[in-house]
């Protein structure tokens, strides 16, 4: 297969091309390369034949219709997005620039590419964009996600990331364009950018910092380990239906506090100290809409495709934090860039 990954060199796009790569399928990865894209990410492949990378923003035509040209791809993964909520919140322009305007060039440069094939490889064709089950919004105690819940972002993110999944939905309706859509839960692993929660609470630790938890610690999240939600980029892609929306889920729920007190007690057990980790514990300001509960039934992929979650959390927790011990080579430089500082603080407290 002939695959473009956009935002490939990002925490998800990074861990589906080294998966693609290793299985001997022909990609081209894409990304400009902001704070979150590293190349070291895909060293492990750097010497593959079947391999290659371009520096480019989704947003420029010229050069995105190029890629199309020139590589000819028969899929087309699109992950590159900004994804952090806190920093939409202090800064959400770049938000609308790339997850909009950049999905939204992505979309007119495949749908220019698609109408050029030939019959047949226009039905084989597959544009599978992919999204978050923030979209939908907040749950409260009970319920999950289903791919019939209505779209309700909370943060200028899943704000950004609703009107994309809008946008790649309408292109296959108005135009035919042969789109699926992924709605995904937390993604948890190796290689993610330590400004969100399980990467920076394992840094912070490691460092002996204070461990910011948001509000109560109570908000609950469904975490997913990485390569689970690449497999299942892979079996959706291939064998999904065209048009259609499947959600991806872990099962796993926990709440942000237990998150925090897992990887404290299995820093302790790797290298005891005399204090717990869990004493660098600090309760912060809450997030601004904040969103309580995500809950995602993946009950449509797993019954349609056949895919399942493969990792239990304690497994997938327990590798993640050990690559972290072990992989200085890969997050010390970028630290030098963001140094975990807290990011989408409110100056003043809203109406
Ligand atoms: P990430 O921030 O780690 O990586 C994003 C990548 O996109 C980076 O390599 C960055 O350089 C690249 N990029 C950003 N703007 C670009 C632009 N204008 N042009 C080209 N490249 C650009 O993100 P991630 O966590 O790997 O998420 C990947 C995708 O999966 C996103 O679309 C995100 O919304 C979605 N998603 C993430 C999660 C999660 O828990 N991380 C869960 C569900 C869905
Ligand atoms: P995050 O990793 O930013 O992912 P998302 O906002 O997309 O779910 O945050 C996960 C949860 O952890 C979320 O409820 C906010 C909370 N959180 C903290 O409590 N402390 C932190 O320092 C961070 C970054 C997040």
């Amino acid at each position: 297969m002939k695959i473009l990954v956009t935002g490939g060199a990002g925490f998800i796009g990074s861990a589906l091309v080294r998966q693609l790569v290793l299985q001997g399928n022909e990609v081209m990865t894409v990304d400009k390369l902001t704070y979150a894209g590293t190349l070291t990410s895909l060293a492990a492949i750097s010497d593959r034949g079947n391999h290659q990378f371009v520096k480019a923003d989704i947003c420029d035509r010229p050069a995105i219709a190029h890629v199309f040209e020139s590589f000819r791809p028969d899929t087309v993964m699109h992950l590159a997005a900004e994804s952090h909520v806190d920093r939409s919140i202090t800064s959400a322009r770049d938000f609308l620039d790339t997850n909009v305007l950049g999905t939204f060039n992505m979309l007119e440069c495949a749908r220019g590419y698609w109408e050029s094939l030939s019959a047949p490889a226009g039905a084989r064709f597959r544009f599978l964009h992919v999204s978050t089950d923030e979209v939908y919004g907040s749950l409260g105690a009970e319920g999950a996600f289903t791919e019939q819940t209505s779209y309700d972002p909370s943060s200028p993110y899943s704000a950004t990331k609703a009107a994309s999944d809008h946008l790649a939905k309408a292109w296959h309706r108005t135009y035919g364009l042969p789109v699926i859509v992924s709605n995904c839960s937390n993604n948890y692993g190796p290689f993610q950018f330590p400004e969100k929660l399980i990467p920076l609470t394992i840094l912070s630790a490691i460092d002996g910092k204070p461990l910011p938890v948001y509000g109560k610690g109570e908000n609950v999240r469904d975490w997913l380990f990485v390569e689970d939600h690449v497999g299942a980029l892979a079996i959706i892609a291939a064998r999904g239906r065209v048009g259609e929306t499947y959600n991806v889920g872990g099962r796993n729920e926990r709440r942000n506090i237990d998150v925090v007190k897992e990887i404290c007690l299995r820093l302790d057990h790797l290298f005891p100290q005399e204090k717990s980790r869990e004493t660098l514990i600090t309760f912060v300001n809450d997030r601004p809409g904040h969103d309580f509960r995500y809950s995602v039934d993946s009950t449509k992929l797993e019954e349609e495709l056949g895919w399942r979650a493969a990792t239990s959390f304690e497994s997938g927790i327990d590798r993640t934090i050990r690559w972290y011990l072990e992989s200085e080579w890969w997050w010390g430089p970028l630290r030098q860039t963001y140094d975990g500082r807290r990011l989408g603080q409110l100056e003043h407290a809203g109406p």
